[in-house]
């Protein structure tokens, strides 16, 4: 009783209003609760949800205005089904917070309490999403549905003759499996990964998304827990990236496969003009090397062109330069800027995922002072991220800075990810090379693996940021 592919009509999530606003900030509230949605036709599915909803409703934040959110957990004391005790920790995954608001992981948040996060949006515009960080659970908490979008706006951005409004969109991709009953199972093969069979796009399978003739710019994000996805045109037609996740890059690159790890955000063109009335253009997925494939999991939505487009304005991919953000800070990074080297391995070891050797764990024990790297405020270092665990891939994020890629395997990065970025995709066996500004604030903040089950277990660790004297 799946759907077809290509049935259902798209949608995307809310944006939510601030309950007040002041000269500086924004005021949020946001309740994480169950509720019931309706994924399948006719069947009703329980999810945690932000506000009850998955996707929770997106946050719209400008730069230079704080968001102060309070953030309550009405969840019921323990999963109905699984048993544990449903706590969260709410993250932030793209700002640049003070520790105390990161979603540490530990800092967990029980049902019936309260946390307010403060979040600066000093950063460049970009594509966000916050979603738990629980410790242990993230990954069951993620699966059930806390997880939005949130969307930094500025000045520079929006002047930009990229499209906008009507013809800008989230594509939250997750996939789930689901039992008769119309409930989420949740299976992870051993902390491996879990593959859903069922594709959804901001919480629809397989939607179906009427188009005018003309670009559009999505914004694109990874929210599964461990698959990822090699997008494709069923054109085979170039779509045009113009962001990572950290924001704009400075020049558009157009690529016709676009490889999608974890939690990586890519902001892509899609240039409708040339197909006709009535024309289906697929959005498909390739698929991942050591990846769980079923029949439908090759699919992910269907864009139908309705006619011309009722407006061409903002109708470009860049400026009249041809760059887009000349001035993206991470981008301003070289290799002879780096004070310090170091290397990171991940791997299987002793049956836990584990980053240099540590885990989670380790962390804990060592009442959280255990730390693998602690770069000095301000300046810049190289870090090797060498994937020694054979047949997995690990999306690696770090938090806190936005990153550049500057080697994969010894030879360039793909054009698609040479933006800001804070996750990278680490492949079977490969090597990469990020450079990045440690900063702006001092603090222990956390770098794991994006497939939230090994997250879970165990492979997350810390880095400490510190001033000069320690
Ligand atoms: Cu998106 Cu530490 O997470
Ligand atoms: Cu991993």
């Amino acid at each position: 009783k799946l759907p077809r592919p290509y049935t259902l009509p798209f949608k995307v999530p809310p944006v939510i209003k601030p309950v007040r606003s002041d000269a500086t900030t924004d005021y949020y509230h946001i309740a994480q609760r169950t509720g019931v949605a309706e994924i399948l036709p006719g069947v009703k599915t329980p999810v945690f949800g932000y506000e009850g909803i998955s996707p929770g409703p997106t946050i719209r934040a400008t730069r230079g205005r704080e968001v102060v959110l309070r953030m309550t957990n009405e969840l019921p004391a323990r999963h109905p089904r699984w048993g544990y005790e449903a706590w969260t920790s709410c993250h932030l995954h793209g700002s640049a917070s003070l520790p105390q608001y990161d979603g540490y992981a530990s800092d967990i948040t029980r049902p019936g309490q309260v946390k307010t996060y403060r979040y600066p949006n000093t950063q460049d515009a970009r594509t966000l999403w916050y979603h738990d960080h629980g410790v242990h659970h993230t990954a069951e908490n993620a699966y059930m549905g806390l997880a939005a979008q949130y969307h930094l706006v500025d000045p520079l951005e929006q002047s930009l003759p990229i499209p906008k409004g009507d013809y800008e969109a989230p594509l939250i991709l997750t996939d789930k499996i689901f039992n008769s009953n119309g409930e989420f199972i949740y299976d992870d093969n051993g902390h491996s990964g879990l593959y859903g069979d069922v594709i959804l796009v901001n919480g629809v399978p397989w939607p179906l998304m009427k188009v005018e003739q003309r670009k559009y710019r999505f914004r694109v994000l990874n929210a599964s827990l461990a698959r990822g996805f090699r997008l494709q045109l069923s054109t085979r037609d170039p779509m045009t990236v113009i962001g990572t996740d950290g924001g704009l890059m400075v020049r558009p690159q157009t690529t016709a496969q676009l490889r999608l790890g974890m939690a990586e955000r890519y902001e892509i063109v899609i240039d409708f003009a040339k197909y006709k009335p009535g024309q289906r253009v697929e959005l498909r997925n390739l698929g991942v090397k050591n990846s769980v494939d079923y029949d439908n999991t090759g699919k992910i939505m269907a864009f139908e062109v309705t006619g011309p487009a009722k407006s061409l304005a903002d109708n470009a991919v860049s400026d009249p330069d041809g760059l887009l953000n000349p001035q993206a800070p991470a981008m301003d990074l070289a290799p002879a800027m780096a004070v310090q080297k170091r290397k990171l391995e991940v791997e299987r070891k002793n049956g836990q995922w584990v980053i240099s050797g540590t885990t989670w764990a380790d962390v804990v024990k060592s009442d959280y002072r255990k730390v693998v790297a602690k770069p000095k405020l301000d300046t810049v270092e190289q870090w090797e991220i060498v994937n020694k665990s054979g047949g997995w891939f690990h999306p690696v994020h770090i938090h806190l800075v936005d990153f550049k890629i500057i080697e994969r395997n010894g030879k360039a990065p793909f054009n698609y990810e040479l933006g800001p970025k804070d996750v990278v995709y680490v492949g079977e066996n490969e090597t990469v090379k990020v450079l990045a500004r440690f900063g702006p604030h001092k603090g222990r903040y956390m770098i794991h693996c994006h497939n939230l089950p090994h997250e879970d277990h165990d492979m997350m660790t810390q880095f400490e940021v510190v001033g000069d004297s320690e």
